[in-house]
């Protein structure tokens, strides 16, 4: 298993002071920036897109850029998140009419790319392009909306993707998204994830120091 990454996702920053806050989360210990995409089609809301990931890179934000494309159709967006800046693009596979061509299109763009699955998509998808992925995301809430409960049911499905990963000898990041809080994260990470994506439970609270060092200790 790879080192843990904890990766605040800047839905539930403040977008007047993205910037700034981005910066903030990162200084107290955030990994990455999970950079949530959503276009009222696929999903019920809309958020943030190319413009603002490059904004960041502007202002100067250099960590890791995770983008998680919650959109229909998906490769029409991937070049313009490619060159704003993105270090990883997540698609779901039932949003994209060819799942292999999207990966392939992610990877010429120099982007690692993930795979994500809601809570009721099967891992089948996972059968025939596994050895291509860089990363596996499984939701634990249904996309569109920061702030909703932990789906229990997903720890089973972590532990399947554990052993698939570990079966197939190959270094892919197992990433849970939805509802991760510093009181879960230890279960979560007890069942296979690496990588751990938390909106609300960071942003909404005043000391983001203070969350992320309780979740480093509570991942073990
Ligand atoms: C949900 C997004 C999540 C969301 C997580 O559709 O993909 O990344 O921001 O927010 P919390 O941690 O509040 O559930
Ligand atoms: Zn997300």
């Amino acid at each position: 298993k790879q080192a843990a990454v904890i990766a605040p996702s800047i839905l539930s920053a403040d977008f007047a002071r993205l910037g700034e806050d981005t910066a903030r989360v990162l200084a107290a210990g955030g990994d990455w920036v999970h950079f949530d995409v959503m276009d009222n089609h696929y999903v019920p809301n809309l958020s943030i897109g190319p413009m603002v990931l490059s904004s960041l890179r502007d202002y100067g934000i250099t960590a890791p850029i995770d983008v998680h494309l919650m959109i229909k159709p998906v490769d029409e967006l991937v070049p313009a998140f490619a060159k704003a800046g993105a270090s990883r693009i997540s698609f779901h596979p039932e949003a994209s009419e060819h799942i292999d061509r999207t990966i392939g299109l992610i990877h010429e763009l120099g982007c690692k790319v993930g795979l994500v699955f809601n809570p009721a998509t099967p891992l089948s998808y996972l059968d025939y392009v596994m050895d291509k992925l860089d990363l596996i995301l499984l939701m634990s809430v249904n996309p569109g909306f920061g702030g909703q409960k932990f789906i229990p049911g997903t720890l089973r499905k972590i532990r399947e993707v554990r052993q698939r990963i570990d079966a197939s000898g190959r270094e892919i990041r197992l990433e849970v998204d939805g509802g991760v809080t510093a009181d879960n994260i230890g279960a979560i990470a007890a069942a296979g994830a690496d990588t751990f994506v938390a909106g609300s439970a960071i942003f909404n609270t005043q000391d983001y120091a203070e969350v992320i060092s309780r979740m480093r200790k509570a991942i073990g």
